[in-house]
């Protein structure tokens, strides 16, 4: 199956690309990606070479790059590429509004001219908004997102299901809970918090801490998407979580014994505008209808993140400061394109 990925070089595209080259290294994967600031070529260097690999930068509104770039008949779109930050969704909407919905329009719109056979859209449980105690955020659930960012990947699912409705396209969406694991850029709260106390530096803590997230494992998540993406039924919606809801404060304080550092490094800050309280996502029906199930306990997942940022700090820096893009403009140039 020859797959092509938007947004493979961030977090969870590129973790999908090196799980995929380890199910099917035969086959064709085109990883399309503007490289912002949180798109990385390290977080791919494991399958940079391989024959059936290919970069190609490029930015999903501009549907000539992705014309270019899109084979005619493509087995597979799967579609990460996003402004994914809540924090700077509220700084600013501008990029969110572009990236999450134009972009995701300009790509449907590509993918059915070039007769794309199956259409993954990753969406996230966010645009339910935050849930009452007690209850659960259902597949068919009411939307009610409540960040700018939220806001903007709920309008990209509506274009997805329209595309569906109207066009017949067949596309599948998945909303997965926080995700957590090696090569996640430091701006989100568990690498950010990790890092920062690798160097005994303070933690920010929103407000009183007490807010909810499911945390999984991005290996997990990325096993659930080759489920829906080869067993799916076109047209649905799964949820993906990690049965593992808690406390940012719980979180933290599993972060900072398992690195042996001191709470005093927990510093509450000025909440963030808007903060919703608790996500939780119903996961039944993935279980149910494809029998898959978040396998790496929470514990267990960030005891080893624990372990791939302390032995990563080169790729922390680098990270951090932008460096690799100007390594692989100067190295790669012209080459990062098929
Ligand atoms: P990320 O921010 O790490 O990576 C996003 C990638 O998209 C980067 O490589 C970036 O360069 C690329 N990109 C951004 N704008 C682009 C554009 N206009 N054209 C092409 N490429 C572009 O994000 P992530 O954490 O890997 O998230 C991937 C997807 O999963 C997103 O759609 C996000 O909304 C969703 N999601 C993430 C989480 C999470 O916990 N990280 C949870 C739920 C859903
Ligand atoms: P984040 O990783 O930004 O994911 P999201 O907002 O998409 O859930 O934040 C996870 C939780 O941690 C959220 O409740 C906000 C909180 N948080 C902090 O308390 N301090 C921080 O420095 C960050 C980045 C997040």
């Amino acid at each position: 199956m020859a797959v092509f990925i938007t947004g493979g070089a961030g977090f969870i595209g590129s973790a999908f690309i090196r799980a995929w080259a380890q199910w099917y290294p035969a086959e064709t994967v085109i990883n399309f990606d503007k490289l912002t600031y949180a798109g990385n070529l390290d977080n791919v260097a494991a399958v940079a070479h391989h024959p059936t690999y290919c970069f190609v930068r490029g930015d999903i509104c501009d549907a000539e790059a992705l014309r270019a770039a899109l084979p005619d008949g493509c087995d597979a779109v799967v579609h990460f590429a996003a402004e994914s930050h809540v924090d700077r969704s509220i700084l600013s909407a501008r990029e969110f509004i572009m990236t999450n919905v134009l972009g995701t329009q300009v790509l449907l719109d590509v993918a059915r001219e070039k007769g794309v056979k199956r259409f993954l859209h990753i969406s996230t449980d966010e645009v339910g908004g935050s849930i009452p105690e007690g209850q659960l955020f259902a597949e068919d659930s009411p939307l009610a997102p409540s960040s700018p960012y939220a806001a903007s990947k709920a309008a990209a699912e509506h274009l997805v299901r329209a595309a569906v409705h109207t066009f017949g396209l067949n596309a599948v969406i998945t909303r997965t809970s926080n995700n957590y694991g090696p090569y996640q850029f430091p701006e989100k709260l568990i690498p950010l918090a990790l890092t920062n106390a690798l160097e005994d530096r303070p933690i920010p803590v929103y407000g009183d801490g007490r807010q909810v997230r499911d945390w999984i494992h991005v290996d997990d998540h990325c096993t659930a998407l080759r489920m829906v993406l080869e067993k799916g039924r076109p047209g649905a919606t799964y949820h993906i979580g990690g049965r593992a809801p808690l406390e940012n404060r719980t979180v933290l304080t599993m972060l900072l014994e398992l690195l042996g550092k001191p709470m005093s490094l927990l510093t509450e800050v000025t909440d963030r505008p808007g903060h919703d309280r608790r996500y939780a996502v119903d996961c039944s029906r993935i279980e149910r209808e494809l029998g898959w199930r978040p396998q790496i306990p929470f514990a267990e997942g960030l005891a080893q993140t624990i372990t791939w940022y302390r032995e990563h700090r080169d790729w922390v820096a680098r990270a951090r400061s932008g460096e690799y893009r100007r390594y692989y403009a100067q190295m790669y140039g012209a080459l990062c394109r098929c």
